[in-house]
């Protein structure tokens, strides 16, 4: 096996001014505080206005990211990244893609830039598709953004998904380098299942985004824990060795049931979701950032990433805690 891997430098996120709290939320539909807290662990979510599009959140997201690595906007960036994906499922417009917009805003003009939509499992997608970028020697540097701003898809009368989901980005900005430094990209595995398109959908344009909440818990828990069995396996960790689980933010249950499943204590398991709710594909590099602000992980823990989402697609990835400093978007 090659010596060379991807290696986290920078963590950065970005998150929409407006502040949606439960009780709004009761006000305007049949819900309650009570409800949305003990069936999700969700407390308030953020909404973006006009000004704050996809590729805006992103672009913020990036630039932390690169500052978190040391790198300031301008010339040194332009030569720092070779590769920039943006994993989203709202981008800016159908088309083109969202990357070559923000790695415009970012002066990185002429590099490869490309969307990966795999919903809320993108973020996963994109990190495993830059290190395999970075490892293969093809590139020597990455940022990796998840950025998603769902709730200007969503049914605003629609109780079960107008709860759940806010808007935000989380970038990871990403180097060449070997597999004992902290921010190491250890393992990935990535699946999709096509014949579950249904349960998680905007089925045509203009429609309102669709979710059937309780088949998709169902197979959130397994095909999570399986993903985070595989990854275990491929770096020879027990589940007692993760001192950090950053699953995708979709439900407190959800997190807590994987932890129980693959045998990783729920204590070890960060949440975010209480602020800022599902934000798709920025779940869990915003995860990571707040993980990285309480300034309750150190360099060099071993994390575990996994996800699932539309598509249905779903995985994990295991790697380092990096050595970095966060900057927090709230
Ligand atoms: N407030 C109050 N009651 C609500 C409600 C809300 N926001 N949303 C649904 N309910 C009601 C339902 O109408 C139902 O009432 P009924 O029993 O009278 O029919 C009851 O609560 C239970 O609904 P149900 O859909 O079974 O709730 P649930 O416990 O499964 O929770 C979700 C719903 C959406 C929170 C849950 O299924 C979930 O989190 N699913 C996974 C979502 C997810 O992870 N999505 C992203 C993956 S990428």
């Amino acid at each position: 096996m090659s010596g060379r891997v991807a290696v986290v430098r920078g963590l950065g996120g970005a998150l929409p001014e407006k502040v949606v709290t439960n009780e709004y939320l009761s006000s305007i539909m049949d819900t309650s505080d009570e409800w949305i807290r003990r069936r999700t662990g969700i407390g308030e979510r953020r909404h973006s206005d006009d000004s704050e599009n996809t590729s805006v959140l992103a672009t913020t997201a990036a630039v932390r990211a690169l500052e978190s690595a040391g790198i300031e906007l301008g010339s040194a960036s332009s030569t720092a990244v070779g590769l920039l994906i943006v994993a989203t499922s709202t981008p800016d417009k159908v088309c083109p893609a969202t990357a070559p917009k923000v790695a415009a805003n970012l002066g990185l003009n002429g590099i490869a830039a490309f969307d990966v939509s795999a919903v809320c499992s993108g973020f996963v997608y994109a990190l495993a598709t830059a290190s395999w970028a970075i490892g293969s020697g093809a590139v020597d540097s990455a940022l990796v953004i998840g950025a998603d701003t769902f709730t200007r898809l969503l049914d605003p009368t629609d109780r079960s998904t107008a709860v759940i989901f806010g808007d935000g980005a989380g970038a990871a900005y990403l180097t060449a380098g070997t597999r004992d430094e902290p921010g190491a990209i250890l393992a990935s595995t990535l699946h999709s299942d096509g014949d579950g398109e249904a349960l998680i959908q905007v089925p045509h344009q203009g429609a309102f985004f669709e979710m059937q909440g309780k088949e998709v818990f169902t197979q959130a828990v397994s095909a999570m824990s399986d993903s985070v069995e595989t990854v275990l396996a491929n770096v020879g960790w027990a589940a007692s060795d993760v001192d950090s689980l950053v699953a995708h933010q979709a439900n407190l249950r959800i997190l807590n049931t994987v932890a129980s499943v693959t045998g990783i204590p729920e204590s070890k398991a960060e949440v975010h979701l209480d602020r800022v709710g599902n934000t798709s594909a920025a779940s869990i590099p915003l995860a990571m950032t707040d993980a990285g602000t309480k300034g309750h992980r150190s360099a060099g823990d071993k994390v575990i990433l996994t996800a699932f989402g539309g598509g249905t697609t779903w995985g994990a990835v295991a790697m380092t805690w990096p050595e970095i400093s966060v900057v927090d978007p709230h």
